[in-house]
């Protein structure tokens, strides 16, 4: 039962709320117009219909005793009495097929039957709002010419009106309530939503309802949190950087020093590298701490990346489509898209890069032509120091963090980074960015 209903549920609280109002609402008028209302018409349609046959039974009794001058006088004492306009069709005989049974009146044909003991028949005029009743006499027909309303109580059509429209009012009363109640959820959750994206919403406040509030509340809570951790943990790797540049310093002054021994050019090599490390680092830790969001243009930014390799004569290739604006920290998505070229140039040689937009998001492909990735260490490969055998062997310098600032920022703007096999032949790195 669940199961067959849920389809048919609208997703929206807002629309799910208005329903849950909205439905009593209506059943209860429903069972109202028909427990009730229902019974009072019926009553009322009898009583109705047996005063206009008295009427026209009186008039026709009266007819068949008075002679042809009297019975003008009657009739015109008749219409002025009860509104009915009465006329006498010399010689007519009824046609059964003038009284349409389809429109109705069926209470006032049984009550009419029951009292009177001449043909007859009841039809509604074209217009609608008229009826005749004709009756067989014995020299003639006896015509009733009146307006249906003495048959059909409009307080029905009253009633009713009176009933939705003012249950319309109250929903729309209701509608504006609940839209209230909705909004402190919605911004709850766009709070939410752009937090995971990396962006910032610093005018959001509890408001709303307890729990509501009380949930806001909680939340405002774990973003301090999270964001406190985040600057400690930038602020950390900034110290330690930041500290370990002066022994260094001081190495490579003291091996400068000791001249052209063997072992000193392989020290000089070590600092290098641990110079670089800490590079890394620091860049890692500028790079992402404190750069707010900002509105750039998709294709511009890959272009300005794809300059700064093709001004050095490297072999970077840029596809671009349409053009979107993206929310991003651009200097840190330009160190994601830094990483990953670099990556493909000195793994793969070639590299190509491609964008599109696909409904919500933009995908950015960073393709090579090298040896890829197995398909068993691709997650492995983001994890921080990790570098393959066969890297390592080609001493290329890497110190095996790339991937894991470029996953660690993308994630930052609610996307990720994901590997697969290039069609090029090589590795294909797949960066996802919510529009
Ligand atoms: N395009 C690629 N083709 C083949 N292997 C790759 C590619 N990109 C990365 N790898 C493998 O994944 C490992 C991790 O890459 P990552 O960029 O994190 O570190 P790195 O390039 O070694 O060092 P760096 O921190 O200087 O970027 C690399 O050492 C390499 O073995
Ligand atoms: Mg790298």
């Amino acid at each position: 039962m669940n199961l067959h209903l849920k389809p048919l549920l609208p997703k929206t609280l807002f629309a799910r709320a208005v329903l849950i109002v909205a439905l009593p609402t209506v059943l209860v008028q429903l069972v109202a117009v028909y427990a009730f209302y229902n019974r009072h018409w019926e009553n009322v349609t009898r009583r109705m219909a047996n005063t206009l046959t008295g009427e026209i039974v009186f008039l026709a009794q009266h007819t068949r005793t008075v002679n042809r001058a009297d019975r003008q006088a009657l009739m015109r004492v008749f219409e002025e009495t009860t509104g009915i306009n009465a006329s006498f069709e010399p010689g007519a005989t009824l046609s059964p097929e003038a009284s349409d049974r389809g429109t109705g009146f069926d209470e006032f044909r049984q009550v009419l039957q029951e009292r009177i003991d001449l043909p007859f028949t009841v039809q509604r005029l074209p217009d609608r709002e008229n009826m005749i009743v004709r009756v067989q006499m014995k020299d003639g027909v006896l015509a009733f010419r009146m307006s249906v309303k003495r048959l059909e109580s409009p307080t029905t059509t009253i009633f009713i009106s009176w009933m939705a429209g003012s249950s319309l009012v109250f929903l729309l009363i209701a509608i504006v309530f609940l839209r209230n109640q909705v909004r402190p959820i919605r911004r709850l959750a766009a709070a939410a939503e752009n937090f995971g994206k990396g962006r910032d919403d610093p005018d959001f406040k509890p408001s709303g309802a307890s729990e509501v509030r009380r949930a806001a509340r909680a939340f405002l809570v774990m973003r301090e949190r999270i964001q406190r951790q985040l600057r400690s943990r930038t602020e950390m790797l900034a110290g330690i950087s930041h500290d370990l540049r002066t022994p260094l310093t001081r190495m490579k002054l003291q091996l400068a020093m000791l001249g052209d021994m063997p072992e000193a050019a392989e020290m000089a090599a070590d600092v290098a590298q641990m110079e670089h490390m800490i590079d890394e680092y620091l860049d890692f830790a500028a790079g992402d701490g404190g750069e707010a969001a900002a509105p750039v243009s998709l294709n511009a930014l890959l272009q300005g990346v794809a300059d700064d390799y093709q001004r050095s004569g490297q072999p970077v290739t840029l596809h671009v489509g349409e053009d979107g604006v993206i929310e991003i920290r651009p200097n840190a998505m330009r160190r994601v898209l830094h990483n990953l070229i670099d990556n493909a140039l000195r793994y793969g040689k070639r590299c190509t890069v491609s964008a599109r937009l696909i409904s919500t998001q933009a995908e950015i492909a960073v393709d090579d032509e090298g040896p890829g990735i197995p398909e068993g260490q691709r997650e492995e490969v983001f994890r921080p120091f990790t570098r393959l055998d066969a890297s390592r062997n080609l001493n290329a310098g890497g110190v095996g963090l790339g991937l894991t600032i470029a996953r660690d920022i993308a994630r930052g703007h609610g996307g990720n980074i994901t590997l697969s096999e290039s069609p090029a032949g090589g590795l294909r790195v797949l960066i996802r960015l919510p529009l």
